[in-house]
């Protein structure tokens, strides 16, 4: 789906799901190229892309067809 630049975000490790919040809605990846979203998103929309991503990943791993081949 993207070029490489940017994580799918189906994709996470623990450790970067654990920190999501910090993240996205922190700015804990500002330095890298991942700002801040506070201003645009509540915590109630944090756990709603949470909960599609995991979806997502769901998906994915049911054998999706989309981009499978670059996943495993
Ligand atoms: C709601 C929208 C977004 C969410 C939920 C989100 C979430 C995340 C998360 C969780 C990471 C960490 C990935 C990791 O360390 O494995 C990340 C990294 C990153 N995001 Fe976003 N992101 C969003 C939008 C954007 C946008 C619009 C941009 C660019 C304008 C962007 C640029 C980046 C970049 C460059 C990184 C890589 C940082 C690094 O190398 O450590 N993100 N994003």
């Amino acid at each position: 789906m993207s070029g490489g630049v940017l994580p799918d975000l189906r994709e996470l490790s623990d450790e970067v799901n654990r920190n999501f919040e910090a993240i996205v809605l922190g700015g804990a990846r500002a330095k890298q190229g991942m700002p801040s979203f506070a201003k645009r998103l509540s915590p109630a929309d944090l756990a709603a892309i949470q909960a599609y991503l995991a979806e997502q990943r769901a998906a994915e791993r049911a054998g999706g067809a989309e981009d499978g081949a670059s996943k495993n």
